[in-house]
C-alpha cells in the first residue's frame, strides 16, 4: 500500500500526468460499477447467465495502448493507477491461511482431467488447479475450452488456470471461472511451448515485469476471487528476473505467486533452484509457492524446509503416484504394492467413467486419457527415504533414471525377477498401457478382476516383447523424458 501511495504522490509531478490518472480513475470506477452490477446477483444465475463477450464500459482515449510489436498486453495503458478491489482483503487472506503448508496439485494440461483431480483429493489433495485455459477461446464459448472450468463437488479449493496477455480478457474469464465454481484464478506465465510463446502468452509474459504487474493487477482488479500467478525463474537461461517478477506480482496485488524454479530456457533438464524459490520468501512478503521435482514426502519436506515457502505444488509426483498427497498430509511413507496401485487405477476409471459415461462413447474418451495417465503411473518406483533420502536431499529423484536401478535395489532382485504383475505396471509400452486401461473397463469396479485380468496380460506372452520394444526406444531417445515433460505438448 505504501508503494502504491508513494506511486502515486510521483505521479502527481505533472498536469498532463494528473488528467492521464483522474481519467483512468473514471474509467476504473465505472468498469467497477459495471462489474459490481453484475455481481450483484450472481449467486442465482447459472455459468451461461454469464455474457462471456461482455466488456467493460469504453475506457476514455487516453493515449494510443502500448503495442509492442506483438499485440502483447495491447489492453494494458501505461499509468494505469491500482483501484478498489472486487475481492476484498478478507478473502485474500482466507485463501492465503486455506493454502499455507499444503500441497497443491499443478495445473496439468491433460493430466488435470476433472476424474484424475477427483481422484486426488480422495487422496488427500485439498487445493487443486485446472488444466491451462485460453481466455480468448473460453470466451468465444469453444467447448473443450469451457470444459476445463468444471469443478467437481469434491474440490473444495479449485483454482481455473487461465492464459492471456489482456486485462479485459483476463477479467472476463475470470468471470466466467467464477461463475463455473472457481475459488481463485491462476495466471499461466510459464508456458514455453511455441503456439503459447509466439502469441505473447505464458512464459512471454515474463520478459518485462513493469507491464506483467499492470496486467496481474488490472485482472485482479476486475475479478471476486483472488489471483494468484505461476511463474517460471525467466524467459530465456538466466534466472535473474525471477526477483523482478516476484516483486512485480507482489506490488499487482496478487494473493500468491507460484515459482516453478526453472527457467523456460531449462525446461526440466536441471533441477528446480528451491534456493532462489527462499530466496524470494525472504525478502517478498507475498507467499510464494514452490514448485518443482517433489517425488516423495522426505523430497516435500527438505525443499520446504530449504526454501521456507508457504505452500507447495506438484505436477509430475502427483501424475506418478497420486497418492503422494495422502504421504504429506499423513506424514507418512506409502509404498503400495501391485495389487494396491491397481486398486487405485481402478478408482480413477470408476471417474472417467462416471464422467464421461460407461458406454461406448464414453470409453472411447476415456481411452484418450487412461494410456496416458499409465504414461506417468508405470514410473512408479518404491523410494524409501533410508536408502535414497540422502541421494534425494542433493539431486531430485524425479531428475534421474534411478527409479529403474533402484527397483532392483529395494527388492534386491534384478528386473527380470521381479513378479510378472509388477513388471507389467512398470512397462512403458504403449500397447501395455493401453491392455491394462482396457483390463480396468471390463473389471466393473471389482479389484479382485482387475488384478486376474492383468495377471492374464502379464503372462500372454506380450511382456517380453513390450519390454524389449520399450528398452530399445528408451536407448534410441524416443521413450525417457519426454513424457516427464520434456515434450512440446507440456504447457508449463
Ligand atoms: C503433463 C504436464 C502438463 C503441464 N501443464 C501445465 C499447464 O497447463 N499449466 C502450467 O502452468 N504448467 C503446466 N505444467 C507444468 C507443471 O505445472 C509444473 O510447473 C512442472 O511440471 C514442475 O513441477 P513438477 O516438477 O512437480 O512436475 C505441466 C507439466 C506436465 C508434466
Amino acid at each position: 500500500m505504501a508503494e502504491r501511495l508513494a506511486f502515486a504522490s510521483s505521479m502527481q509531478a505533472s498536469t498532463p500526468t494528473r488528467r492521464l490518472i483522474a481519467l483512468d480513475r473514471h474509467r476504473v470506477r465505472s468498469r467497477a460499477r459495471g462489474f459490481f452490477s453484475l455481481f450483484a446477483s450472481s449467486s442465482t444465475e447459472t455459468p451461461s447467465s454469464v455474457d462471456p463477450d461482455a466488456r467493460p464500459p469504453p475506457r476514455p482515449a487516453l493515449k494510443k495502448p502500448h503495442v509492442d510489436g506483438r499485440r502483447q498486453f495491447s489492453d494494458v495503458p501505461d499509468g494505469l493507477a491500482s483501484v478498489e478491489r472486487i475481492v476484498t482483503d478478507a478473502q485474500v487472506r482466507t485463501f492465503r491461511d486455506s493454502i499455507r503448508g499444503k500441497l497443491l496439485l499443478a495445473p496439468l494440461t491433460k493430466g488435470g482431467n476433472l476424474p484424475f483431480r477427483r481422484l486426488c483429493v480422495s487422496l488427500g489433495c485439498e487445493v487443486t488447479v485446472s488444466e491451462m485455459v485460453f481466455a480468448r477461446f473460453a470466451l468465444k464459448k469453444n467447448p473443450v475450452e469451457l470444459a476445463r472450468l468444471r469443478k467437481h463437488d469434491s474440490e473444495t479449493l479449485f483454482g481455473v488456470q487461465i492464459a492471456t496477455n489482456q486485462i479485459t480478457e483476463g477479467v472476463n474469464a475470470g468471470r466466467l471461472a467464477h461463475e463455473a465454481g472457481a475459488d481463485f484464478v491462476d495466471l499461466n506465465c510459464g508456458c514455453p511451448i511455441h503456439e503459447t510463446w509466439k502469441r505473447g502468452l505464458g512464459a512471454a509474459l515474463l520478459k518485462k515485469p513493469r507491464k506483467l504487474e499492470r496486467l496481474v493487477r488490472g485482472i485482479a482488479d476486475g475479478i471476486p476471487i483472488p489471483l494468484t500467478v505461476k511463474i517460471r525463474l525467466g524467459a530465456g537461461s538466466s534466472e535473474a528476473p525471477a526477483h523482478a517478477l516476484a516483486e512485480a506480482v507482489e506490488n499487482a496485488g496478487a494473493a500468491a505467486v507460484v515459482i516453478h524454479g526453472r527457467t523456460k530456457e531449462a525446461r526440466y533438464t536441471k533441477a528446480a533452484n528451491w534456493e532462489t524459490i527462499g530466496a524470494i520468501q525472504a525478502e517478498r512478503g507475498i507467499p510464494v509457492v514452490g514448485n518443482g521435482d517433489i517425488l516423495t514426502r522426505y523430497e516435500l519436506n527438505d525443499r520446504m524446509g530449504i526454501s521456507n515457502a508457504h505452500a507447495a505444488m506438484v505436477g509430475r509426483g502427483a501424475l506418478i503416484k497420486p497418492w503422494i498427497f495422502k504421504e504429506a498430509k499423513e506424514g507418512i511413507d506409502w509404498e503400495p504394492s501391485a495389487e494396491e496401485r491397481i486398486a487405485v487405477y481402478l478408482t480413477l476409471c470408476g471417474y472417467f467413467q462416471d464422467h464421461f459415461r460407461a458406454d461406448e462413447l464414453g470409453k472411447k474418451r476415456y481411452m484418450e486419457f487412461m494410456p496416458w495417465h499409465f504414461g506417468f503411473f508405470c514410473r512408479y518406483r518404491p523410494l524409501p527415504e533410508a536408502m535414497y533420502g540422502e541421494m534425494a536431499s542433493r539431486y531430485p529423484l524425479l531428475q534421474t533414471r534411478l527409479g529403474i536401478v533402484a527397483a532392483k535395489e529395494v527388492e534386491g532382485m534384478d528386473g527380470d525377477e521381479l513378479p510378472a504383475l509388477e513388471r507389467l505396471l512398470r512397462c512403458e509400452s504403449e500397447e501395455a498401457h493401453a491392455r491394462m486401461s482396457e483390463a480396468l473397463w471390463d473389471a466393473l469396479g471389482s479389484v479382485e478382476r482387475a488384478v486376474e485380468l492383468f495377471e492374464d496380460i502379464a503372462k500372454d506372452g506380450s511382456l517380453e516383447r513390450w519390454e524389449r520394444e520399450a528398452e530399445v526406444a528408451r536407448r534410441s531417445g524416443r521413450g525417457g523424458d519426454e513424457g516427464m515433460g520434456g515434450g512440446d505438448a507440456i504447457r508449463g
